[in-house]
């Protein structure tokens, strides 16, 4: 099937890819130049474990392109899937100015009967303002669908290519069986197909994002609770996660939910819900209660330095919003650096793919550091923000040499807080409270 994705990031490429892997001719389309010139140089311009490799294979087989020109992405197109950002607006409402720009411009080389399929999370309404825009530009007959992504970072290979389920909007039979024939072979577990109306399909995303964001604000909130009552978030999760009912997924205590989706979709929701004369306290809670969240790890460590950082040296390991990505939209490793850097500290950063980034939106007011255990020189404080896996198992006799003072805060309990107490260091992780450090 002839195919283009509009927006070449993070969902545009793994899905186009993915596409293309299955025999699909996929034609990816950006307005970014400079991404789409990487492209066609064989570059990759997203951390996504997997992903170079199946870009490389497609490309040489000349199923995948790239390009910046519509005439020639959107002529000979049957579905044409629009993946481009949604971000937040002034008022928290989704901003559609890329999804409107991606409608006009495609309509005048639309081939009839194509299918225009809207990818990018978009509030309940957007695909009909989608078919409005695109009609205001040609006459020429097409299809409309929403087909929600549901694709993580950091495993969106993974996810895509065997979803839990599909789930497509449509008002015409003959567009979802379009996109059932599209999918079959990500299908082949006899995972569900699931044919919705398209105002459902549009819910569906913002739903299940919000879910899994309360999720994670619930745990959060129960972490910082047993903090101070004395109780082990740990034991506690282990206690309700075996309710089969309340299960262990998305219930891992932290720092904050960051990325490009939950924090922008759960404010988008609730917008959307004002707009309708509805308060949507859960999310606007869950979002609060979110950022504030972000803010414990520099709390802590106001607590433990009595209120005074200057002049401290801080160590901070993880910078993406999650690991298995470079993406650092919202995370909370930024809140974090803002906190220390006002407060007079020095800040020394690792993060395995992630530092470019960081680089890019605030420069050198930090100090890059190649190895995690380069940003632990003369450091006061170690500061764990992202779960990386080469975090796990450190060598911490060699930490503890190069620290000014042994002690670290742990944003994602990775490590067993009676161990670290046995190796001299104070150690507080995420609904669990320093105990005394033993004498070495
Ligand atoms: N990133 C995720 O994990 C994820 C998962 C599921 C859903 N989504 C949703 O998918 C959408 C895309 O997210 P993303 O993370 O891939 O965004 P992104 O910012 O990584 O990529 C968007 C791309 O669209 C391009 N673009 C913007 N306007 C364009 C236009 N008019 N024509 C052609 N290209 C244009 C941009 O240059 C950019 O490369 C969003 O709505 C997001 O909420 C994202």
């Amino acid at each position: 099937m002839k195919i283009t994705m509009i927006g070449t990031g993070y969902v545009g490429l793994v899905t186009g890819t993915c596409f293309a892997e299955s025999g699909n001719d996929v034609t990816c389309l950006d307005v970014d130049t400079s991404k789409v010139a990487l492209l066609n140089r064989g570059g990759v311009p997203i951390y996504e474990p997997g992903l170079e490799e199946l870009v490389r294979r497609n490309s040489a087989a000349g199923r995948l392109k790239f390009t910046t020109d519509y005439e020639s992405a959107i002529r000979s197109a049957q579905c044409i899937f629009i993946c481009v950002g949604t971000p937040q607006d002034y008022s928290g409402a989704a901003d559609l100015k890329y999804v409107q720009s991606a409608a006009e411009n495609m309509a005048p080389f639309l081939r009839e009967n194509a299918v225009v399929i809207c990818k990018s999370t978009v509030p309940v309404g957007t695909n009909r303002r989608v078919a409005d825009w695109i009609r205001s530009r040609t006459n020429t007959r097409f299809m409309i669908a929403s087909n929600p992504e549901f694709l993580k970072e950091g495993a969106a290979i993974d996810d895509f290519t065997k979803p839990d389920r599909v789930v497509v909007g449509v008002d015409e039979p003959a567009a979802a069986e379009i996109l059932q024939e599209l999918y079959k072979p990500f299908l082949r577990t006899e995972k569900p197909f699931i044919v919705v109306g398209i105002e459902s399909a549009e819910m569906i995303k913002y739903a299940a994002n919000c879910m899994l964001a309360t999720k994670i604000s619930f745990i959060n909130e129960m972490a910082n609770i047993c903090e101070k009552v004395g109780a082990d978030i740990n034991e506690v999760r282990k206690g309700i996660g075996h309710d089969a009912r309340i299960g262990f997924s998305f219930l891992f205590p932290g720092v904050g939910y960051g990325g490009s989706c939950f924090p922008k979709d759960v404010r988008a929701l609730a917008s959307l819900a004002a707009q309708h004369g509805l308060d949507a306290r859960i999310l606007r809670t869950v979002d609060e209660t979110n950022n504030e969240q972000k803010n414990t790890l520099f709390r802590k460590l106001m607590d433990h330095f009595e209120g005074n950082l200057t002049g401290r040296t801080v160590a901070i390991w993880g910078l993406s919003f999650k690991p298995r990505t470079d993406d650092i939209r919202e995370a909370p490793s930024l809140v974090l650096i803002q906190n220390l850097l006002a407060a007079g500290c020095a800040v020394k950063v690792h993060d395995p793919v992630a530092l470019e980034n960081v680089r890019r939106e605030i420069g050198d007011l930090v100090e890059y550091c190649v190895h995690h255990y380069d940003a632990c020189d003369g450091a006061d404080a170690i500061c764990i923000v992202t779960e990386w896996n080469e975090f796990r198992n450190p060598d911490f006799d060699y930490i503890r040499l190069k620290m000014k003072s042994p002690v670290i805060f742990d944003g994602r309990n990775l490590y067993d807080r009676q161990k670290m107490a046995a190796r001299g260091f104070h150690y507080s992780g995420v609904g669990l409270s320093a105990l005394p450090v033993e004498a070495k």
